[in-house]
């Protein structure tokens, strides 16, 4: 099933204009996942920081202690979670609060995520996330209509960011046929000590191992279609400078470590599926027809 033998992610200089070449397409369908370094410039990186941290500012946490982690599942039945697919809600790592409910750090380093309609709701993230150079690479992926279906703002704080488990994005982000690409932005310089993403190239040829959807509770499951394990030994870093686009298929296996450096390892990522697929009502992600999904254009 893995036809990618290289030691490294491929990657390349982010090409102008968006104009993925035949080899850049041809790596991402070999390994799954393609690094394009400098997409965006430090400083477009640093804008989208600051109104990400002018946001969190307006965010009181204790209005809701909500978390989020892939090991201990806490979201499943948080309906503060669950209904979060057309808005701006925030989300603490497992780790944020001491014994006595009080945070260990500052606000802003002890979030997991921010999500998962930035894209729609703010003019910054908005800016950000759509243009012509990105409507390029949707169009050379093959998108009929591409929508983004949501956006997020991870945070990876300092010394509590937690990690990752190994997953497939389509397991959470499915169509039929399945259609979702992850386009991940690098804001702080990503390494393996603060906990990078790591991808098993080649691997998104193989099947998708779950599928996670709304019970008719309301509460959300991931029902596993396929128990083999993941060959995490086979785990290659996407060691990213800030500025950096990482654009992967929804069926790539990645994880993240933990982050236990002194530094923030902040990223924003983009799921995006094609309109012309079918998007099933028992997705945990669901959105009001108010808002309605848009692609890469700029409104
Ligand atoms: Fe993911």
């Amino acid at each position: 099933m893995n036809e990618f033998t290289r030691d490294v992610l491929p990657t390349h200089k982010a090409p102008p204009g968006g104009q993925l070449s035949g080899a850049m397409l041809a790596d991402l369908d070999a390994a799954g996942v393609l690094i394009l370094t400098g997409f965006y410039t430090r400083e477009r990186c640093d804008a989208l920081r600051a109104r990400a941290l002018e946001l969190v500012e307006a965010f009181d946490p204790d209005s809701v202690r909500s978390e989020f982690s892939t090991t201990r599942q806490t979201q499943l039945n948080d309906n503060y979670f669950i209904e979060s697919g057309d808005k701006i809600r925030f989300f603490f790592e497992a780790d944020a609060f001491d014994a006595d409910g009080t945070l260990r750090q500052p606000k802003a380093d002890s979030l997991n995520k921010m999500g998962h309609a930035m894209h729609d709701l703010d003019p910054v993230f908005d800016r950000f996330s759509r243009g012509p150079e990105l409507q390029e690479i949707g169009r050379r992926l093959g998108y009929e209509r591409p929508g983004i279906i949501q956006s997020m703002y991870i945070f990876k704080p300092p010394r509590i960011g937690g990690e990752v488990v190994c997953h497939q994005d389509s397991t959470y982000i499915y169509t039929e046929p399945e259609s979702c690409h992850g386009f991940w932005f690098a804001l702080d310089d990503a390494t393996l000590e603060n906990g990078c993403m790591q991808f098993i190239p080649g691997a998104h040829k193989g099947p998708l191992k779950a599928r996670n959807y709304r019970r008719d509770d309301g509460t959300l499951v991931t029902e596993t279609l396929d128990d083999s394990r993941w060959p995490e030994e086979r785990c290659l870093p996407a060691e990213a400078p800030a500025g950096t686009l990482v654009v992967f298929n929804g069926r790539t296996p990645h994880l993240s470590g933990a982050n236990r450096s002194d530094g923030s390892r902040h990223a924003y990522t983009l799921h995006v599926i094609d309109q012309a697929a079918h998007y099933p009502a028992i997705n945990w992600l669901q959105r009001s027809p108010a808002l309605p999904l848009r692609g890469f254009e700029r409104g």
